[in-house]
């Protein structure tokens, strides 16, 4: 009989990162884009294999609302736990297998389930188990965002990944890490490229493909290819899984995808106009682009807004610039890749959004100001939309948030920049109850964020304080350091971050 190696992903934690694309009133904004209602008070939120429970943490101290979230890796949980302590918010972090979960009778109605990296990586049973769930504990009217890997862009490489995977089962010591199996699995798939065969001659894109990732971190691969289902599903199978709980397709949070002329040629883009059914022209849109990843919005019994409401609905969202205008990166991303955005015409948006101390400003503000070069609503959101592609400019949540929201938020954050002194800043985002979500804080701004808390009142003592946190950690790391080489690079540093960052931080609410 063949041996095969246990290859168990739980081995190896998840990532501690931070998704807006699960923030609800950016989701609010993706349903106003693409002309839905969806009305987020009051809200009640689920959030399904949270991984290390960053995000849900995030929203469940910086919004108002209910908030549930699960994962069936205990330790995961406790991890996610322990944050939910720190800030105090209101959520239920539970250890269940979706199975469990389904099967509950305790669970609240939501009108908010979000999914994010897991549709492809998980089994059809699970699957069913979450399309009853969204049936039963959906309300009508109620969102679902679900992410997942498109069968488009990655049909290619389901042979290479069948094989990869038999690798790492059948090859290697039984004792190997999980990660030296990864690459070992990969380097295999390399080397039959190399010796010409014939499956990648008639397939390039499976080539490239395999190249890309060869540059990827082994823990990566890992959770992306060798977990025990790997299922790129095509859109339309999608739709049709959801359909069974009543969802229809509305949207997607990738909002750069939905303007005219950033993410393909003008031919292109007339064609797609021409086909009216939605369900159609998003599965041509796939082809068009060759996809590999979807973010997809449903709406359970969906409701379309007039064209004066969707006016009205987006005129009213209110947007934050997270960091200096020079700070900013003058790019728009969308799924396929980057565009240079004009600074003759984005600076000005943004030096509308950083007046007044960065506070919110509406996208009516913002037409007022006469920043915006759109002829219509759905132009000037568009502008507005190129520049939350980047990592710094917010949908806002809450332009007045609570002292409750405020202060969920510091504590949050004093612990996630706590934990920085450990891990090197593994949680690259604070929360910010104005925004209703994360914002990214980087790792040695996260050091003098407590040194500040800490009573370090100039860059200098920042910088000390930072250096006293971290020393012993880079030292191990990198080999000796001088120690005062080391402080002063961080008191430039702290110099800039406390008269440019710090006080975008306080008006956002983060501390
Ligand atoms: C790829 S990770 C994504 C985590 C998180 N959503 C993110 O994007 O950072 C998949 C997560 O789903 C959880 N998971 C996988 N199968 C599950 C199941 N059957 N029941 C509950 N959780 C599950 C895993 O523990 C893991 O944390």
């Amino acid at each position: 009989m063949t041996r095969r190696n246990q290859i168990n992903i739980r081995e190896l934690g998840y990532t501690y990162r931070y998704f807006r694309d699960l923030c609800p009133s950016y989701l609010k904004f993706a349903a106003s884009i693409a002309g839905f209602r969806f009305s987020l008070a009051p809200l009640s939120y689920l959030e399904l294999g949270f991984g290390q429970g960053v995000s849900i943490n995030i929203h469940a101290a910086a919004c108002d609302g209910v908030f549930w979230g699960s994962d069936y890796n205990p330790a995961q949980v406790a991890f996610a736990q322990s944050l939910a302590t720190a800030s105090g918010a209101r959520v239920e972090l539970l250890a269940d297998s979706f199975e469990q979960l389904a099967r509950r009778d305790d669970l609240p109605t939501f009108n908010m389930i979000t999914l994010h990296g897991i549709w492809t990586w998980i089994s059809e049973s699970d699957r069913a188990h979450i399309i009853e769930l969204v049936r039963r504990k959906l309300a009508p009217g109620g969102l679902l965002y679900v992410s997942h890997n498109s069968l488009t862009g990655w049909a290619k490489m389901l042979p290479l990944r069948k094989l990869m995977f038999a690798h790492a089962q059948m090859a290697g010591g039984p004792d190997e890490p999980l990660t030296t199996k990864v690459r070992h699995a990969i380097e295999f798939v390399q080397s039959l490229h190399d010796v010409g065969a014939k499956h990648a001659q008639t397939n390039p894109g499976a080539v490239a493909q395999l190249q890309a990732l060869r540059a990827k971190s082994d823990t990566y691969l890992a959770h992306e290819f060798f977990s025990d289902n790997w299922t790129p599903t095509a859109f339309l199978d999608v739709v049709a899984q959801f359909g069974e709980a009543d969802l229809s397709f509305v949207g997607t949070t990738h909002l750069m995808d939905t303007l005219e002329g950033f993410s393909m040629p003008q031919p292109a883009q007339r064609l797609l106009e021409s086909i009216s059914d939605p369900v159609l022209r998003e599965a041509t849109r796939e082809y068009l682009i060759d996809a590999t990843f979807r973010k997809d919005v449903f709406i359970k019994t969906p409701e379309r807004l007039s064209a004066r409401e969707q006016d009205e609905a987006l005129l009213d969202t209110q947007f934050v610039l997270a960091a200096g205008i020079d700070e900013t990166p003058m790019q728009a991303r969308n799924s396929t890749g980057a565009v240079n955005l004009d600074p003759g015409h984005f600076r000005p948006i943004l030096e509308a959004l950083a007046a007044n101390d960065h506070a919110p400003k509406s996208l009516r503000e913002l037409a007022k100001a006469g920043v915006l070069r759109g002829e219509d609503v759905r132009q000037m959101a568009g502008e507005v939309i190129a520049l939350l592609s980047g990592p710094v400019v917010f949908v806002v949540g809450n332009r007045a948030p609570s002292e409750l929201l405020h202060a969920q938020c510091s504590a949050l954050n004093r612990r996630i920049c706590e934990l920085a002194i450990y891990d090197g800043g593994e949680l690259r985002d604070v929360a910010s109850p104005v925004v209703g979500g994360g914002v990214p804080v980087g790792e040695s701004e996260q050091l003098f964020l407590l040194g500040y808390l800490q009573g370090a009142a100039d860059p200098a003592s920042c910088a000390a304080f930072a250096w006293k946190c971290v020393a012993t950690r880079v030292r191990a790391e990198r080999g000796d350091i001088a120690g005062d080489d080391a402080i002063s690079r961080l008191t430039e540093h702290a110099r800039a971050f406390m008269s440019g960052r710090l006080p975008i931080l306080k008006a956002l609410g983060v501390i």
